[in-house]
């Protein structure tokens, strides 16, 4: 009798038991449960799927082996005493999974008793929050966008207001003082100097409520068809004068380049207020360097650029090597009157004055710029048919709307401008081949025509960029184009996903300027480990504005932000298809 009772009692705890682990394993969160001593002794699928690692590896081992380092020692040590003391913690772990990558957990940890109260086990209830960090993140980052926008208009505004109102009253001044200056046969030599001074004051102030209605786009433009080439060739010998003997200034502008149409004093004005700031930042010498280029922006670049619209743009990039700016100053440059130079050297109108010109003529600005690194900055005009004046050549738009004084933000997101010069260009990269090709709707809508198919593969890349919209557009690009993608946020991260991946690594694609470990530094480290490994430097720089600054190899692969997913496709295909005795890593 008794024994029959043991029986379905022992039936009875099989059959919960199995009815626990099933609910276990089907729970969408990670469940993990350790001995006393800190041994796993059960995962669930979820904490498979979401760490890598699969049940028969961790069983027996320390949860340690997803340390990422974040949090610290310290805070582990926390938790250690939490759980020590009877209690169960709750709070949010970095960990790293099975490939190196980083991940953060909501995670409640618990101690299990038995009837005798004494700690049988622990377990741990986490969800991977990483992808919802990720959209936080950029949440934030599209709200201060938006913002920003609405400042510049409100900016704008007022600007446009005040300078108008300006105008009129200085009109009235100049006349009557010139008008006296004319009527002023008996005046006194004092008297006249007086009537010059006001003449003067009101020529400077003319200026400066010219400047503003620029900022407000409400300039009187007399747009013509151009070349930008010729215009930079007219200006050179001004521009040489205007900068110091330490600065080298070198021009790099195709023979064929796209015409463009806009108003020839302004854009005049325009490329000297950039050189002017280039020379203000390289107090000590340095390389200025201005380049023009075609290029085709893409329906990606303009997601991310609420201003711009996809086609064809002339670009103009004024680099230097001079004092960069910080975070905090980027988000300012185009407010009026914002300057960080003393009251004889800047009024703070230039870049104001270059963003109302810009775009009225519409185009958009970007600028890439680190502290001490230099700046990049990238004007995009419209390209027109070099053909008489007519109607279709004007620019895109005239009228600006709300979303256009977005383009203040930071363009350290701009992945995704094509590059149509020779060396950066996709059509003669572009090969058919025997590799998984997928169509990237962002490229098929560029010009409205037949959508192309950009060459893949099915190589593993390691991305490491520090920006983390510029990180992920990339690796959504190269997933979606068929690579096994790795990703870090730091050269210090990628280090550790190599140290961890058990497979090989084909291409590294790194951003040369990062805080702590350079791209070119991960590349010397990672060649010496991963021998098959090619390398692809991007930057926000351009090429050779990062060869003179940091002293690399000129011959280095260097795909330069902003890239469309095109140009991003061909150049990593083109890098990994390289025999591998070319393929330097600087
Ligand atoms: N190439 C650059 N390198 C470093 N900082 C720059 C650069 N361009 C602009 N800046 C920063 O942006 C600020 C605003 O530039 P902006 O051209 O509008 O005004 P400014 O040069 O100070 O004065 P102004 O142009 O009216 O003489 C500068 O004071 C400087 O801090
Ligand atoms: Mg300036």
């Amino acid at each position: 009798m008794r024994e029959g009772l043991d029986r379905t009692e022992l039936a009875r705890t099989r059959r919960e038991n199995a009815n626990l682990r099933a609910a276990v394993d089907r729970c969408e969160d990670m469940v993990l449960i350790t001995s006393p001593s800190g041994s796993i002794e059960h995962a669930n699928p979820a904490f498979e799927r979401v760490t890598g690692y699969s049940l028969g590896e961790v069983v027996g081992q320390d949860p340690r082996i997803l340390r990422s380092g974040h949090p610290d020692e310290a805070s582990y040590e926390e938790i250690r005493t939490q759980l020590s003391s009877g209690e169960s913690w709750t709070g949010t772990i970095s960990n790293r999974r099975k490939n190196g990558e980083l991940f953060t957990e909501q995670a409640t940890i618990s101690p299990v008793r038995d009837a005798e109260g004494e700690i049988i086990s622990y377990v741990r209830v986490s969800r991977d929050i990483s992808q919802q960090l990720r959209l936080e993140r950029d949440k934030a980052e599209l709200e201060h966008q938006m913002r920003q926008s609405q400042k510049m208009e409100a900016l704008g505004q007022l600007a446009g207001g005040v300078a108008h109102d300006f105008n009129n009253m200085i009109a009235a001044i100049r006349s009557n003082a010139e008008l006296a200056l004319t009527e002023a046969s008996s005046a006194s030599p004092e008297q006249l100097e007086s009537l010059e001074d006001i003449l003067a004051a009101s020529e400077r102030a003319t200026n400066l409520t010219r400047q503003l209605l620029a900022f407000a786009r409400k300039s009187v433009l007399t747009p013509q068809v151009l070349e930008l080439g010729e215009l930079i060739d007219e200006l050179r010998s001004m521009l040489e004068r205007l900068i110091t003997s330490e600065i080298h200034l070198e021009t790099k502008v195709p023979r064929t380049l796209g015409a463009l149409r806009a108003d020839k004093s302004q854009l005049q004005q325009v490329v000297m207020n950039l050189v002017l700031n280039a020379r203000d930042a390289m107090s000590e010498g340095g390389h200025l360097l201005l380049e023009a280029r075609d290029v085709l922006l893409d329906a990606t670049h303009c997601e991310q650029h609420p201003g711009a619209r996809p086609g064809a743009y002339v670009m103009l990039a004024v680099s230097d090597t001079g004092s960069g700016m910080t975070a905090e100053v980027q988000q300012r440059i185009f407010e009026p009157f914002f300057t960080t130079k003393d009251r004889e050297r800047g009024t703070g109108l230039g870049l104001s004055t270059v963003f109302g010109i810009v775009q009225q003529s519409g185009g958009h600005i970007c600028i890439y710029s680190e502290p001490d690194q230099g700046t990049t900055v990238r004007v995009y005009l419209p390209a027109v048919a070099r053909q008489p004046e007519s109607a279709e050549n004007a620019p895109p738009k005239s009228t600006p709307t709300k979303a256009e004084a977005s383009q203040v933000l930071s363009c350290r997101a701009d992945v995704v401008a094509e590059d149509m010069s020779p060396t950066g260009g996709t059509a003669d990269v572009l090969r058919p081949r025997e590799r998984p090709a997928v169509r990237c709707p962002a490229r098929g809508e560029t010009c409205g025509g037949a959508p192309k198919a950009l060459p893949g593969g099915d190589e593993t890349v390691l991305v490491v960029e520090d920006d983390p919209l510029v990180l992920r557009a990339t690796v959504n690009i190269l997933e979606r184009i068929g690579y096994r993608v790795l990703r870090a946020e730091s050269g210090e991260e990628a280090t550790l996903i190599a140290a961890s991946f058990e497979a090989p690594i084909d291409l590294l694609f790194a951003d040369v300027v990062m805080p702590g470990i350079s791209g070119p530094e991960l590349a010397q480290e990672l060649c010496g480990t991963h021998p098959g490994l090619r390398v692809l430097f991007t930057s926000g720089y351009t090429h050779d504005i990062i060869v003179a600054r940091r002293g690399i190899n000129a011959k280095m692969p260097l795909l330069e932000k902003p890239f469309s997913a095109a140009t991003l496709a061909s150049r990593v295909r083109q890098t990994l298809d390289l025999p591998l005795d070319l393929d330097s890593a600087g």
